[in-house]
């Protein structure tokens, strides 16, 4: 069974949607989260549900054939999903998980590009009360194995190709996982395996499906994030969550009833959850997703064909359409566009000048992160943009810079001083918890600051900037990545006697991973062996996660107890003055 072949949804009354009359002033008065959480549709006796919020309330409002995702494939082919389509096909997976004996609070794991199956058990999974955990497509078999262990994944959704390259081998060690529906598997499946096509099941189901049970507080999404040491994190996110969405989707990146929409991050990570699917649909918005990989072009083309209204994505995107100049550009009307949003790395002052002289308008900086749900500081369509900063935190947002002390408790640092970024706890999508592993969870609390990790520093009129990391986990390409996993897959060489691994600085990626290695006895440091364990990294991990990098070095830079000097190891790439080595030698937060 494919899209083509699926049943028409009937078309209900259909009526011009309205667009809504926002008052952004009024909104940064009059704010309250109880006011935020009277906007969303809810659910009888006080029940809550993401998908619900996304997708059957605008059923149920009259713009059932409205399209909610509109799909381009990346062989040019293009499907147009509307309200109702969303509405029937999450249900039939809903009720398909449920035959499987999924129960509420079980993992779906979502191992797949952006294909318009990933966003159908996104939102079925939400509606069966189970908690969607997406993977990274460009993750290799290591990382993905990480995360489907300590996901306790029940049930994964992937592609044949996928799941050949990267999970077949080791389903010996998930005992929990029990199905795996393959998007492309067109036969009957098989029981022994567990392997099911995923369309063939979906059709069997029904289109139907009352409202669904779920609390607000139940778990709905689970993210993984990286620290400086140990496995990655599952970030717990619960159906409240959406309460955040749907605001901060309005406010912070302008999303209007019935406008088209295109978030580029991918829904392997929290940006294209939240912000790829969630928001906007909660605003009643048509998602674009393209399933493409970047092209200066075609993304100009996707804006000015598709008519897209707002726009939300990275700054490594930016510089490299700031690499293919205007001429990329030439052409293309891009009128429709009306809100253009960045997040996820600094977004330099020189890419806020390009946007303004070459697209005609200035990106807004964002910054939130994978605990926190939902953007929580951004240059919002009212504020005068000041280039460099991320802008002022939302309402319901309250942000300082502080210093932890000794004593558990912080101190709130004054304007223009360099701390740690910190958010005072009782917004709806921070994180609940992470999956089994409260200890680490209680350590980014110090009273009722939630600490970020991140350097940062508040002007006199409240604007943020964004100084760095506290700890040694990298951002390249956006993607945030742990030296644990990247060390660790290094290590298991037989050449391999340590490993310590650095972001350094890069035009484009804005840090690139780099792995500085000593070798055991026997081994000679030579560039057919620098290639073989970039080979080998990449093999295990994957492109996205791999260092590009790989220097040898005789000794590591340690502590006394052992722990290898990231900082140091930094400072000598970095050539930075050895007056600057105390300081780097500080104790960084290891969350
Ligand atoms: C880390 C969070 C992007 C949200 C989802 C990814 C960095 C995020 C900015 C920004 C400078 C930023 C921070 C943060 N970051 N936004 N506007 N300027 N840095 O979340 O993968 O958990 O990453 O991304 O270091 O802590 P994430």
């Amino acid at each position: 069974m494919t899209w083509t072949t699926l049943p028409k949804m009937p078309e209900s009354g259909e009526s011009t949607p309205q667009l809504l009359n926002l008052d952004h002033a009024a909104m940064q008065t009059g704010f309250s989260w109880d006011a935020a959480r009277a906007e969303l549709a809810g659910l009888p006796n006080g029940g809550l549900n993401i998908a619900f919020e996304a997708v059957d309330r605008w059923v149920a409002a009259g713009f059932a054939s409205r399209t909610a995702l509109r799909w381009l494939g990346k062989n040019g082919e293009r499907r147009e999903f509307s309200y109702a389509d969303l509405a029937g096909l999450s249900n039939r997976f809903a009720n398909l998980l449920e035959r499987l004996g999924v129960v509420p609070g079980d993992r779906i794991c979502v191992l797949t590009g952006r294909i318009p199956e990933l966003y159908i058990a996104a939102l079925g999974t939400l509606k069966a009360g189970a908690v969607f955990c997406p993977l990274f497509s460009a993750f290799g078999p290591e990382p993905v194995r990480v995360r489907l262990v300590k996901s306790q994944a029940r049930v994964l959704v992937t592609t044949t190709l996928l799941y050949e390259r990267k999970v077949r081998a080791q389903c010996d060690e998930l005992p929990d996982l029990r199905q795996i529906l393959l998007t492309d598997l067109l036969a009957d499946g098989d029981d022994a395996t567990g392997l099911l096509p995923f369309h063939e099941q979906l059709m069997m189901e029904s289109a139907e499906r009352g409202p669904p049970a779920t609390r607000p507080e139940d778990m709905a999404l689970l993210h993984f994030t990286s620290g400086t040491t140990g496995t990655p994190k599952g970030a717990v996110h619960v159906h409240n969550a959406v309460i955040a969405h749907r605001l901060t989707g309005r406010l912070a990146l302008d999303v209007r009833l019935g406008d088209i929409y295109w978030c580029t991050a991918d829904p392997g990570w929290v940006t294209g959850v939240s912000y790829g699917i969630i928001a906007p649909l909660a605003n009643g918005a048509t998602l674009v997703v393209d399933e493409a990989e970047f092209d200066a072009r075609r993304w100009y083309a996707i804006l000015e064909q598709e008519q897209v209204n707002v726009w939300y994505t990275a700054p490594t995107a930016i510089r490299m359409l700031m690499k293919a100049g205007a001429v990329a550009l030439q052409g293309r009307d891009l009128g429709a566009l009306r809100f253009m949003a960045s997040v996820g790395e600094p977004l330099n002052p020189e890419a806020v000048i390009w946007s303004r002289e070459v697209l005609g308008q200035p990106f807004h900086d964002t910054w939130w992160q994978t605990e926190t749900g939902a953007i929580m500081i951004a240059n919002t369509p009212g504020l005068a943009i000041r280039p460099g900063s991320m802008g002022q935190p939302l309402p319901g947002i309250e942000a300082a810079i502080v210093r932890r002390r000794t004593d558990g408790g912080v101190d709130i640092l004054a304007s223009d001083t360099e701390g740690e970024l910190a958010l005072r706890v009782g917004w709806p999508s921070l994180f609940r918890d992470y999956l089994g592993d409260s200890d680490r969870y209680q350590r980014c609390f110090a009273g009722d600051w939630y600490l970020s990790g991140d350097l940062a520093r508040r002007d006199a009129d409240g604007y943020f900037w964004f100084v760095g990391r506290a700890d040694d986990v990298i951002k390249t390409a956006g993607h945030l990545i742990g030296p644990f996993e990247v060390e660790s897959a290094l290590l298991e060489h037989p050449a391999v006697a340590e490993v310590g691994m650095i972001g350094k600085p890069d035009e484009f990626a804005g840090q690139i991973i780099k792995a500085f290695v000593a070798l055991k006895p026997g081994y000679e440091p030579n560039d057919g062996l620098r290639k073989e364990l970039i080979g080998f990294a990449r093999t295990r991990l994957g492109p996205a996660v791999a260092p590009r990098e790989l220097e040898f070095m005789v000794d590591l830079p340690k502590t006394r107890s052992g722990k290898i000097l990231r900082r140091l190891l930094r400072a000598r790439e970095l050539d930075l003055p050895l007056g600057d080595l105390s300081t780097l030698e500080g104790d960084a937060a290891e969350s």
